[in-house]
């Protein structure tokens, strides 16, 4: 702990001296949320980062979270230097998304809107018409479908089956996705609330179809920290990135959060809802990055940066 501790006030020298904030996101580890929050920096989903970042004085954003979000952060602020903890936080889903095979299928259906979810590279971005996060995709899918637009969706599969069920929308859907949200089990699940009767599940739509079916609120990171404090429930089943549980059980103290089976060949394991790419957001790579700034630093090509800013802008504009 007191290495800790020497950590925190290091970076929280660094912070001030480079005029810089943290941004994190709610599924980095509790000591790096509550690094963000005590240092007038935000802790939030990945909707309200890109706006933190968009709106904040600050000159260096140093975003703990994955790749995607930096680059979203460089995209809207090319003027601020961006810095990552470690540049090889990435994602399953922007993994299995590359650029040109994207575009090619955006080429076999021309006459489909491009709705790109916001973990992908800044390429695919640049690929598409509109991007959304998990918070907004629901309304902008809606909006689209209401003005009669054929849609083209990528990558997780999962958000992009629940979308297309709740909105009827007329959807193609590219088949990625989220390494961590993919394993839960609704089987196990089902067990687990036959333990906690009175319990409600909370789910992000990353989640398998047969997961989403069983919840009583399903919503990105900040809609289920919303729901569990709305919802009257005093236990709640939370299949999504452990790292949520910080803010729930910060904002709810008295309620009881439990974390929703993983695991497969019928085994089932809790506590393994951990995104080993948000995971290496550690102090000491936050240290790092603001005492160098070498291998930290997000670029991103200028003329692709124009192009992806286009469909981020909708997406912000949307969301006023
Ligand atoms: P939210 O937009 O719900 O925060 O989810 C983003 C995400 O999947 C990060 O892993
Ligand atoms: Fe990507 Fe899933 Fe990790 Fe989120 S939790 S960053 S969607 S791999």
């Amino acid at each position: 702990t007191s290495d800790k501790e020497a950590y925190k006030e290091r970076i929280k020298t660094l912070l001030q001296q480079r005029d810089a904030v943290l941004v994190a996101h709610y599924y980095t580890d509790p000591e790096i949320q509550a690094l963000a929050e005590e240092t007038g920096g935000c802790v939030s989903d990945s909707l309200e980062m890109a706006r933190f970042g968009n709106k904040h004085s600050a000159k260096t954003l140093i975003v703990a979270g994955v790749k995607f979000m930096g680059e979203t952060a460089k995209i809207l602020n090319p003027e601020k230097t961006v810095l990552m903890p470690t540049l090889e936080a990435t994602c399953s889903l922007d993994l299995g998304c590359p650029a040109e095979q994207f575009s090619a299928f955006c080429d076999q259906h021309p006459d489909r809107v491009v709705v790109v979810y916001a973990n992908t590279s800044a390429a695919v971005k640049a690929r598409a018409d509109w991007v959304v996060t998990s918070s907004i995709a629901l309304d902008v899918i809606e909006h689209l479908d209401s003005e009669g637009k054929k849609i083209l969706w990528g990558p997780d599969r999962h958000l992009g089956a629940y979308v297309q069920k709740q909105t009827g929308a007329d959807m193609v859907l590219w088949q990625g996705a989220c390494i961590v949200h993919d394993e839960f089990k609704a089987k196990a699940l089902v067990e687990l609330k036959k333990q906690y009767p009175n319990a409600a599940v909370l789910v992000h739509p990353e989640s398998p179809a047969n997961v989403v079916d069983l919840a009583d609120a399903v919503g990105s990171t900040s809609q289920l920290i919303k729901a569990s404090q709305t919802l009257p429930n005093d236990t709640f089943i939370v299949a999504t990135d452990k790292g949520i549980f910080y803010k729930m059980q910060q904002a709810m103290p008295d309620k009881t959060f439990i974390e929703a089976p993983t695991g497969g060949n019928g085994a089932t394991c809790r506590s393994c809802a951990h995104c080993p790419w948000m995971a290496m957001n550690g102090l000491q790579a936050i240290e790092a990055a603001l005492t160098d700034g070498d291998g930290h630093e997000i670029f991103v090509d200028e003329a692709l940066r124009k192009r992806a800013l286009l469909p981020l802008e909708r997406m912000l504009n949307f969301a006023k």
